[in-house]
């Protein structure tokens, strides 16, 4: 590791001021009263600013799938740095951008390959769902115009992902967002699935939830349905055996696109490239960031099936038109898409989606192992993910799980937590002995936690 020595580290911690910045989604007070630094990372392990060793127990924050500051992805990012910064992406492009995208499609669903770059998850859920609006307009159904969440769903911090999104603190403070909205019942059914292992038994025929708002809109007016196949930051809520399938079959049944956030559950996190493959359901559309460069640049992207991208250019008006008005300054951006390439190439190389699928039994074995510790009411798993559930104390949610990630975070392991959830999901190059330290200090945390 890259580690700045002690010297470094009092100057640095003398000379930061930590004033000026207002960090997200932090409790910034809190925060500035008790700072916790990161400092440099590699592989397996983050340097705090008071010099610990930390174990990385959640890849950054569901993204840095191949472990932190790999050589041959910090050597792409660096060389395209020197040989171009930047170029624009609009009437022009370059050859990484391409590469990139070729990349990503050999290991996305067959038939889904075509890809549009974006700069983060919000950025992608928001130019999937203009997609989905724009296709219906381009092939003569513009009517279609409804966009369908589900309540407990995650799609970033646009508007157009709070929207579709179903989090309760994320919306309640905007306004009214998107107007033509609706959303499904969540899947999470505590009494009847508790501590399953991969996909609950019960609920496929919460799907039907469709046919209720289909019966309300009426199919005609409706243009997409979007959910995360694993629901991650409302605290990893699995899909019920057979719930994707038939959401497939009325999407299917009533012209509906159906679009799968991967944002967290992309590049191998579920045991299989993408978990539309790990749960045999083909969407429409995907959403991508995160471990698409591994998280060493920002980057997000929007995978369609060709039929999608092939009606927008044969419907697409003259040849000089312009398809699809849509685009960032950064979509494609060099760095992003050198640092993608690698990433992609390091994932086959390590065949590291494979050692997630092999770690996957071990790691589900050590997480349900909490079961009966104290606050413990539910644990939930599926490839390299777990959320473990714990009472929350009257009158605080949130509370007890937040204690519990700084216990960890002072025994060195950075856990995450999401509302009373504890929420893991590390690096696949983790070892069996790091798992165990992950587990056991969970275990010795949750041992003492009030
Ligand atoms: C399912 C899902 N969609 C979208 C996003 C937003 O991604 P970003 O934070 O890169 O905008 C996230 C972020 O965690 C996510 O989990």
């Amino acid at each position: 590791m890259n580690m700045p020595d002690e010297k470094a580290l009092r100057h640095l911690n003398a000379s930061l001021n930590l004033e000026p910045l207002w960090i997200p989604f932090t409790a910034n007070r809190q925060f500035k009263a008790a700072p916790r630094l990161l400092v440099s990372a590699k592989d397996m392990y983050y340097q705090t600013h008071d010099g610990r060793k930390v174990l990385d127990g959640i890849a950054g924050l569901w993204a840095v799938n191949a472990g932190h500051c790999r050589a041959p992805i910090v050597e792409a990012i660096q060389k395209q740095a020197a040989t171009m910064d930047y170029a624009t992406g609009f009437q022009m492009h370059h050859p990484a951008a391409f590469q990139a995208a070729e990349k990503l499609v050999s290991i996305t669903p067959q038939g889904m390959n075509r890809v549009f770059f974006t700069n983060s998850g919000s950025e992608a859920v928001d130019t999937a769902l203009k997609i989905a609006l724009a296709y219906h307009r381009v092939r003569g159904e513009g009517t279609r115009r409804i966009l369908i969440g589900r309540e407990r769903g995650y799609h970033g911090v646009g508007f157009g992902g709070i929207s579709v999104g179903g989090m309760v603190g994320n919306r309640k403070t905007f306004g009214n967002m998107l107007g033509s909205v609706d959303h499904m019942r969540h899947t999470h059914d505590p009494a009847r699935n508790a501590f399953s292992r991969g996909q609950p038994e019960h609920g496929a025929e919460l799907a039907d939830d469709l046919e209720r708002l289909v019966q309300l809109h009426d199919a005609s007016n409706i243009a997409a349905v979007i959910v995360e196949p694993v629901a991650g930051s409302t605290g990893v809520l699995l899909p019920p055996k057979g719930y994707l399938q038939r959401l497939r079959s009325l999407c299917d049944k009533y012209g509906i696109l159906l679009i799968f956030d991967e944002v967290i559950t992309g590049f191998g996190r579920t045991g299989k490239a993408f978990a539309a493959q790990t749960f045999g359901v083909t969407p429409d559309i995907i959403t991508c960031a995160k471990a698409l460069t591994n998280a060493a640049v920002p980057m997000g992207g929007v995978v369609v099936k060709q039929g999608i991208y092939d009606t927008f250019m044969e419907k697409g008006g003259p040849d000089a038109a312009i398809e699809f008005y849509h685009g960032y300054t950064y979509s494609g951006h060099p760095l992003a898409a050198a640092a993608a390439c690698a990433s992609l190439d390091l994932f086959k190389e390590e065949k590291l989606f494979e050692r997630a699928a092999e770690l996957a039994p071990y790691w589900e074995n050590a997480a349900h192992a909490l079961k009966g510790l104290p606050h413990v009411i539910d644990i939930r798993t599926i490839g390299l993910v777990v959320g473990i559930e714990l009472q929350s104390m009257a009158d605080k949610p949130g509370a007890r799980a937040f204690e519990a990630f700084l216990r960890a975070y002072n025994k060195n392991v950075l856990i995450r937590t999401t509302g009373d959830t504890i929420a893991l999901s590390p690096p696949f190059i983790i070892e069996k002995a790091q798992i165990d330290q992950l587990f056991d200090t969970v275990r010795d945390v949750l041992k003492t936690l009030p």
